[in-house]
């Protein structure tokens, strides 16, 4: 794909439904009592594979558009076939959860990206709980021998992981009795609230001054909700980065989920001095959303860089899928930007901190790359390059942004994989591009 620079962005737009909030939406009215009805369902192929992984265990599930009608069942019914999850961690990491709790034998697997990604944080506490999981060297494929009424555990995470803590959570509404997740730093809580949503009472501790005990009791079961889905805070970054950093632009982004565990790119562009605003904030279906509004910075700044700006590490994973785009965005200030305390990102559906260093040195620019991140310089400018997208959405959107502020144009490979987040993300992006 060729991405020529952009003179600004120009526009009001509305980005699909939350990926996050989707997959668990309707893993949620899969196991609910009643049907409940999903509007603006992600149309993303990582959420598709998750609706085909539940039709293949049962579930009736109508679709019309982004608009989705789900049958929830007491019992799974045990697959056909394996349950073939494609890209998605997860799809993967979150239906072991439930799998974990069903009294029968199924296999997941995805594609290659997946089946390279780690999954004894989610084998280790379903074990625990009493279900049996073979993996190949605790990769993928998975195949969960699960048990009906699981012994409940009170598991401390090992990583700071929103799917782990949503994979006991799932667990633990199949257990007898109180399953808790001790979480030392705050992760995304949707599942919290669409538990909420959806009935199932779960409570929330302070248990020290970094620790918090999330709590379900089980067996329980959800009682179907018509749910609304907000639109996605990390698909429409892309868009509020470019727009923040190319002067003269407009945008404006209606719909968007503004939960806090999520915001934490729009707060970091503002401590930059970039100009992205949350307004009218209300409620939808238990989640916070509002309007966002995006004015281009005046001017480029050309003072040299003298220090990093650093990102607090307790923050990273509430901007976790953001930070490739936060080190683009880095050329662009001063001080540039040290991203640390982020190894994770070296296991997502590519390796993000390599990945990201070397498509900002094909575009020229000053890095330095560290076992748990990466320091950019920056006010600098970037050549438009040859860029290589490694089959990862987040990666080609990134650098998508990163051609568009670049001098001369750019190529990037595979654009297609953005359909894993973002389907029509290049269509809406030259909607709003203005030469
Ligand atoms: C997600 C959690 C994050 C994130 C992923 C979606 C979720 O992964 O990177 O894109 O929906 O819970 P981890 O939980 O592995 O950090």
């Amino acid at each position: 794909m060729r991405i020529r620079p952009a003179g600004t962005i120009q526009g009001r737009v509305k980005v699909p439904g939350d990926k996050s909030i989707s997959h668990r939406a309707a893993i949620i009215a899969a196991l609910a009592a009643g049907q409940s009805r999903l509007d603006n369902l992600s149309s993303s192929q990582d959420c598709a594979a998750t609706l085909g992984c539940l039709r293949e265990l049962g579930v009736s599930i109508e679709q019309e558009g982004n608009e989705v009608h789900i049958d929830g069942r007491e019992r799974l019914q045990s697959p056909a076939q394996d349950l073939e999850c494609g890209n998605s961690g997860s799809t993967m990491r979150m239906l072991a959860g439930v799998l974990a709790g069903q009294n029968f034998t199924s296999l997941m697997t995805g594609d290659a990206s997946l089946r390279s990604r780690p999954m004894m944080r989610v084998i280790e506490p379903l074990e625990k709980m009493g279900a049996t999981v073979d993996s190949v060297d605790g990769k993928p494929p998975l195949r969960i021998s699960g048990r009906e009424l699981l012994t409940p555990i009170e598991f401390s995470l090992p990583v700071a992981s929103a799917q782990v803590k949503s994979c006991i959570l799932f667990a633990g509404l199949q257990a007898a009795g109180q399953t808790s997740i001790l979480e030392q730093q705050t992760t995304r809580d949707h599942t919290e609230r669409l538990f909420d949503w959806f009935g199932v009472p779960v409570t929330r501790e302070t248990v020290d001054e970094n620790t918090t005990r999330i709590s379900v009791r089980g067996p329980a079961v959800p009682i179907a909700r018509d749910t609304s889905i907000p639109g996605d805070i990390s698909a429409a970054a892309f868009l509020i980065a470019a727009a923040a950093l190319i002067p003269g632009s407009e945008l404006e982004l209606a719909g968007i989920g503004v939960n806090p565990t999520r915001t934490q790119f729009i707060t970091t562009l503002q401590s930059l001095g970039l100009n992205a605003e949350v307004m009218d904030r209300v409620a939808l279906s238990n989640e916070p959303v509002g309007s966002i509004r995006v004015a281009g910075r005046s001017r480029l700044s050309s003072a040299a860089a003298v220090q990093f700006n650093n990102l607090s590490t307790e923050l990273i994973p509430q901007l976790i899928d953001e930070l490739p785009l936060l080190a683009v965005v880095a050329t662009q200030v001063e001080g540039g930007i040290a991203i640390r305390g982020s190894k994770e990102l070296r296991f997502k559906e590519s390796d993000r901190i390599a990945a990201t260093v070397r498509n900002l040195r094909a575009m020229g620019a000053e890095v330095e790359e560290f076992p748990d991140g990466l320091s950019v310089a920056g006010p600098q400018r970037l050549c438009g390059a040859a860029l290589n997208s490694f089959g990862d959405h987040r990666i080609a959107m990134a650098f998508t942004i990163a051609a568009l502020i670049a001098d001369g144009e750019s190529f990037i490979s595979d654009p297609e994989c953005v359909a894993v987040s973002f389907p029509g993300f290049f269509e809406m992006l030259e909607s709003i591009v203005k030469n």
